[in-house]
């Protein structure tokens, strides 16, 4: 298996790191770095209006950025991708707007499935507060898949959006979508079908085509780019009946002193503010490094060797301390996060140990209470992994798990 460890600098600038916390945010590649400092140091400039080859460059490299996330999920149109901060940004700026489109009135119902990231709950609730929406959960099944039939249950003539994650951050199960997608349109084509793919993006190909989804949002900071860029995408049709909740800049056409013109264009409608544009050109070198060493099928393949691995060493600890774990034995249609609960023993104790040893790992509720409470869990740890961690940090990680929860307890 290639040394990916060697493309991520902060491995060799932190000798003993075993960092294995990616699903908050991923490490990376110099490839990255790199060309973050090579665009501020001779590209950088404010994009659009310009009059001089600095900016154009700039403009040019925001829109290549575009152009490359559009392939990358099958869109029709660089156009349609708009960049906002990150997920919960997106998903708040799509809630929002679609109520002020009124698209979601009082009484229609958005349905989310019970393990969802709070940024796909959250804005749903405040819109209940404030415009009277109500909001549904669909259940998950033992290996934590979602529960299609309850999915079908709960389809009625006032649900409006389904809202559901890709892979939920917790169990690392991946929904099946296309199957939402066609279960969602067989019953009423109009309900809107949004996907969360921040967990999905940086580990498997998404393509909005084939789930036959309106809208997917994901974050970049966890797929090798820098924080603070978001990438939400959603059909033209879609878009142009949607309004802005948000006005100023590109988002304007002319302003007097008490008038103003909304401009139509897209993606200029949703972007009104001065963009993240290092951050733009990060994803679209992160994404050229995705290409460079394989593609998505390279991630997956090392992806689903070190899944197999993990989950055999899991089973024996999970034995020996009866440990809860939230995701499924099944290898099988799922990326490599492991969420789990040690009897008698706090999460961030336990996190706070591994810490000690130099293994990053994340404890707490992980944006995910209602599915926590589910779970009769009020915290757990979780471990997960991604392209520059191997067998022997899985040895380490087990052994030393081992240790501190002799210790601990
Ligand atoms: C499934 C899911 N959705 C949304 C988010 C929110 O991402 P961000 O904090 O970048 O907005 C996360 C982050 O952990 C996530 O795992």
């Amino acid at each position: 298996m290639r040394d990916f460890k060697k493309d991520f600098p902060i491995f060799e600038n932190n000798p003993g790191l075993i960092f294995m916390d990616s699903t908050a945010s991923s490490q990376k590649p110099a490839f990255v770095i790199d060309w973050i400092k090579e665009y501020l140091e001779n590209d950088y400039s404010n994009i659009h209006r310009w009059a001089y080859s600095l900016a154009e460059r700039s403009e040019d490299l925001y829109e290549k950025s575009k152009k490359k996330v559009a392939d990358f999920i099958g869109a029709d149109s660089w156009r349609e991708v708009i960049y906002t901060y990150n997920a919960n940004y997106a998903l708040n700026f799509i809630a929002w707007s679609l109520g002020k489109s009124e698209f979601l009135k009082k009484w229609d119902k958005v349905l989310v499935s019970i393990v969802e990231h709070h940024s796909n709950i959250v804005p749903w609730l405040i819109l209940k507060d404030e415009i009277g929406i109500e909001i549904e959960y669909i259940n998950v099944d033992e290996d934590f898949n979602l529960d299609l039939d309850d999915l079908r249950s709960k389809l009625d003539e006032n649900v409006k959006i389904v809202s559901v994650t890709h892979v939920s951050n917790v169990t690392g199960q991946i929904f099946d979508l296309e199957k939402v997608g066609e279960i969602v349109k067989d019953y009423n084509k109009d309900i809107l079908f949004i996907a969360d793919a921040s967990q999905s993006f940086p580990h498997f190909k998404v393509d909005v085509k084939k789930i036959n989804c309106d809208m997917i949002f994901f974050t970049a900071h966890k797929v090798m780019a820098d924080s603070w860029l978001g990438v939400w995408w959603a059909k033209t049709e879609l878009l142009d009946k949607m309004k802005p909740i948000f006005s100023w800049g590109w988002a304007i056409s002319w302003v007097k002193k008490f008038e103003y013109k909304d401009n139509n264009s897209l993606p200029e409608k949703f972007e009104v503010w001065t963009p993240n544009m290092s951050g733009a050109v990060s994803l679209l070198k992160a994404l050229e490094y995705i290409d460079s060493i394989g593609w998505y099928e390279k991630i997956e393949e090392v992806e689903n060797e070190l899944i197999e691995y993990t989950v055999e060493k899991w089973k024996n600890i999970k034995e020996k301390y009866d440990i809860k774990i939230l995701w499924s034995l099944n290898p099988k249609n799922r990326v490599w996060v492991f969420s789990f609960l040690v009897p008698g023993i706090h999460s961030i104790d336990l996190a706070d140990a591994l810490a000690e040893e130099d293994i990053c790992i994340r404890a707490g509720q992980h944006c995910a209470e209602p599915f926590l409470q589910s779970e009769n869990c009020s915290h757990t740890c979780r471990m997960s992994l991604y392209i520059y961690n191997d067998k022997n940090e899985i040895d380490r990680f087990f052994e030393l798990l081992d240790k501190v929860i002799n210790k601990l307890k």
